[in-house]
């Protein structure tokens, strides 16, 4: 098999298959099947909330590509007057940069939420839901709304407003949506008292249910607190469908939200005291193979959310064809040392993950997490 894989890795470099994961079932009697929101998808591997998913050409080029799912750019909450109480976070900045930080990569970005108007973003969500529904991509659009200080309430016209919107326009048969917590937050200043964050943990969920039936994902940011805080942070945030766990560390000296390898050790380690009782777990930070996607999967995650890895210079990638969607799959799945396939090989020789019917499934490494330890 690993011989298959070599040649495999090298056969795609030119072109990656849409349908890899039937190939991989196929070839390998490996299951990619992973989850979302509830949803099956075809392998665990989907694309963050942020720059690369703003419009419909990016989502049809992943949709080609044969990504897992999207995450649309976080748009925050307006009430029906368009007036937004996170208006500081609708602002443009256009200057990305990808540089090394730690070992690994960061894209370096001030800018925030969606800073087109509420209208285009609703024509996204369109588009998505329409995608969703032939089966070609699953699309989750995202928002930031109102947070309130301790003393006061949450703003229910910016939730009821956007919340109606955004299921009318995703279509049926439910909304699939993701809460975004940022980073950029965690650095506010309204972000500096843990009873605060918790209560907007614990509360949250509510208010975006009230408005329309949502399955709802929390997007958890690391908070500026240590391990033991963001552990409680998960425990208040139960009444969410999934947790994607954790957005973007942030550096307070530079002002900047960042991920790398120091992202993902906090994020596993702080996974690594999570008991079982969980909602569905989505994985998100620093994964740049699939080692790394096992890693979160070892932990109870049954998909994964990257954003830097599909923004790499294009040298970095050995596929020397096809979109950036289709070069990064082609690594993290089928790269012989430190690809998905390789990866899962090597947990059935070391005796960690068993086949079932003939079968390898990744989920089984969720599932297995999950169990009372
Ligand atoms: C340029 C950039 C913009 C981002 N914008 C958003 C956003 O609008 N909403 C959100 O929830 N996450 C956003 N993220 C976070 C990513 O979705 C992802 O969770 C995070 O970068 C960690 O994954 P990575 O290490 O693979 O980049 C952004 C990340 C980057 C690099």
């Amino acid at each position: 098999m690993h011989a298959q894989l070599a040649a495999d890795f090298e056969r795609f470099k030119r072109e990656l298959p849409r349908d890899f994961p039937a190939h991989v079932r196929q070839s390998y009697r490996i299951d990619l099947s992973a989850r979302y929101l509830g949803e099956t998808i075809p392998h665990p591997i989907g694309k963050g909330s942020g720059q690369l998913s703003l419009n419909q050409g990016q989502l049809e080029v992943d949709a080609e590509g044969g990504l897992g799912f999207a995450v649309l750019k976080t748009v925050i909450a307006q009430d029906a007057g368009g007036a937004q109480s996170m208006a500081a976070w609708a602002i443009h900045e256009s200057k990305m940069r990808v540089e090394r930080r730690g070992g690994g990569w960061t894209v370096t970005w001030k800018g925030r939420g969606w800073d087109r108007s509420f209208d285009e973003y609703l024509a996204l969500a369109r588009a998505g839901g329409d995608l969703t529904r032939a089966g070609r991509l699953l699309v989750v659009p995202s928002v930031k709304y109102h947070l309130p200080r301790l003393d006061e309430a949450f703003k229910d016209a910016e939730y009821a407003f956007t919340t109606r919107a955004l299921a009318t326009a995703w279509g049926e048969p439910l909304l699939l949506l993701e809460k975004d917590f940022s980073p950029t937050l965690a650095g506010d200043a309204l972000a500096g008292e843990q009873a605060q964050i918790l209560r907007w943990l614990r509360e949250v969920a509510g208010h975006i249910r009230a408005q329309a039936a949502v399955r709802l994902a929390v997007k958890v940011m690391n908070a500026r607190f240590d391990d033991d805080f963001q552990v409680e942070m998960v425990r208040a945030s139960s009444a969410a469908d999934v947790l994607v766990v954790f957005n973007r560390l942030f550096d307070l000296k530079r002002g900047i939200a960042y991920g790398g390898p120091e992202l993902t050790a906090r994020n596993l380690r702080v996974l690594d005291r999570l008991g079982p009782g969980l909602p569905e777990l989505s994985g998100t930070g620093g994964i740049s193979s699939g080692r790394d996607i096992l890693e979160y999967a070892r932990r109870g995650c049954e998909s994964v959310q990257a954003h830097t890895f599909f923004q790499l210079p294009l040298e970095e990638y050995t596929a020397t064809d096809g979109s950036r969607t289709q070069r990064a799959l082609h690594q993290l799945v089928f790269h012989p040392a430190d690809g998905l396939i390789a990866g899962l090989l090597d947990l059935e020789t070391q005796g960690t993950l068993e086949r079932r019917g003939g079968e390898l499934h990744f989920l089984d490494l969720a599932a297995d997490a999950h169990r009372p330890r």
